[in-house]
């Protein structure tokens, strides 16, 4: 069993890329995005072993919406979380039990709400206005769990457009804000029996993980004095970073989980639920993509390589590196990893502007055309973010797996892109 936070060597995805293409799946691709299951579900039974029998995971659909992952996902006992009615429809496409749904739009209708408590989802309202619609929508025996998000401004993390946990946040409702609304809401209505935090997606640190659900417990602490009666679910969210370098050191769950323990207590008690909204962290390290070198050539004093993946795969690494890095390798056309000195050299993407560049002066063996280009560290937020700048087709996905390799999605083909835009 692989560890927590441990990326697939660069070794591994060399030798499993060699053998996709030696067995003709990339024969008639640009590109082709490989998922790691065996890894992915590791990670699910680390979390279940890790966290109280009684917790709930509902890994965020956002990361990876694929309905065969979200299966699988489900299959290995996780739940999933959702951020609209769409990821909540495909959680049902995937097989998932309503009651192991959590749903977390900040924008959530009227119909979304009506439909949510109709089909028993664990609904985490984000505001006020939000929990009245949901109680004047409530049937008196819904089986529908509903909790409250609460903001406690741990501050933001190192990445300013994932941070969701400052003054200014769009999400929740701020604990020192609100303390008395919240408490009258909690008053009102005694079916809300949850309270949910989520700090943010990378660039957070631990202390502020930790710090964030131990200001939500102090409150919940308060809160069920107040009202003599438990909040039994705790909401965690996600958040837990991985490393995307093996100069980083990845934050390990057990770690997270001791900390807890030892600070937060509480919400580990047998009569309080724990859920979990992981997404990067359980993916990011189980994907790789591959482009083709379509052309090479030299532009000024830069060397470029022209590949079929750029921002309409990479759209934060693309416009935003920095925050975003990946690792990359390249391989021959015949699969074998590229061998000799290394030059500085810009992969670029297929788009039509100039910004369209995965990396810049980026030191690997001399590409050619005709090369393959392995961009690792890509299984989360990376199909999610597709975009349709350009109008390009979604690369086939495939599954590996020690028990086989299989086809997740297929290409999508330029028909399936004429009727999306018809
Ligand atoms: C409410 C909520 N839960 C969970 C997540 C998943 O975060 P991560 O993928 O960093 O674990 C996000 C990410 O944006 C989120 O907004």
């Amino acid at each position: 069993m692989s560890q927590w936070g441990e990326r697939l060597s660069a070794e591994k995805i060399a030798y499993r890329t060699a053998r996709l293409i030696a067995d003709g799946h990339l024969e008639n691709e640009r590109a082709l995005f490989v998922h790691d299951l065996d890894l992915m579900i590791d990670r699910v039974h680390m979390m279940q072993q890790a966290f109280p029998e009684n917790a709930l995971h509902g890994i965020a659909v956002k990361a990876n919406p694929l309905v065969s992952i979200l299966t699988a996902l489900i299959d290995a006992g996780a739940g999933l979380e959702c951020a609209s009615i769409e990821e909540v429809e495909l959680s049902l496409a995937a097989g998932c039990e309503p009651e192991k749904i959590i749903f977390d739009s900040p924008a959530k209708t009227h119909d979304e709400i009506q439909y949510a408590l109709e089909l028993g989802l664990y609904l985490n309202v984000d505001n006020f206005d939000e929990l009245e619609r949901v109680a004047k929508l409530r049937k008196h025996d819904s089986r529908a769990r509903v909790g409250f998000r609460v903001n406690p401004e741990v501050g933001s993390g190192s990445i300013a457009i994932t941070s969701v946990a400052n003054a200014w946040s769009k999400f929740g409702v701020s604990l020192s804000q609100y303390e008395e609304e919240l408490l009258a809401a909690f008053l009102r209505h005694a079916w809300l029996d949850g309270l949910h935090v989520h700090i943010g997606s990378q660039g957070c640190n631990l202390q502020q993980l930790v710090e964030g659900v131990s200001r939500v417990d102090i409150f919940r602490q308060k809160l069920q004095t107040q009202l003599g009666r438990k909040i039994l679910h705790v909401d965690i969210g996600g958040g837990l970073p991985t490393v995307y370098r093996d100069t980083r050191q990845p934050l390990m769950l057990d770690e997270y989980v001791k900390q807890l323990r030892d600070q937060v207590p509480a919400i580990f008690s047998p009569d309080t639920r724990i859920l979990t909204e992981f997404g990067r962290s359980v993916h990011a390290q189980c994907g790789w993509a591959v482009s083709r070198v379509e052309y090479c050539k030299v532009a000024g004093q830069s060397h470029l390589a022209v590949l079929h993946l750029g921002a309409d795969a990479f759209m934060r690494p693309v416009y935003n590196p920095n925050d975003w890095p990946h690792e990359y390798l390249v391989l021959n056309p015949d699969g074998s990893l590229k061998q000799g000195a290394t030059q500085a050299v810009n992969l670029v993407g297929p788009l039509c502007f100039g910004g369209d560049i995965l990396a810049k002066d980026v030191m690997l063996p001399k590409i050619d055309e005709g090369d393959w280009v392995i961009v690792r560290d890509c299984g989360a937020y990376t199909l999610s973010l597709w975009s349709r700048h350009c109008s390009r087709a979604l690369p086939k996905v495939l599954a590996w797996s020690d028990t086989g390799v299989s086809v997740l999605k297929h290409a999508e083909g330029v028909q399936r892109v004429v009727d999306f835009w018809r």
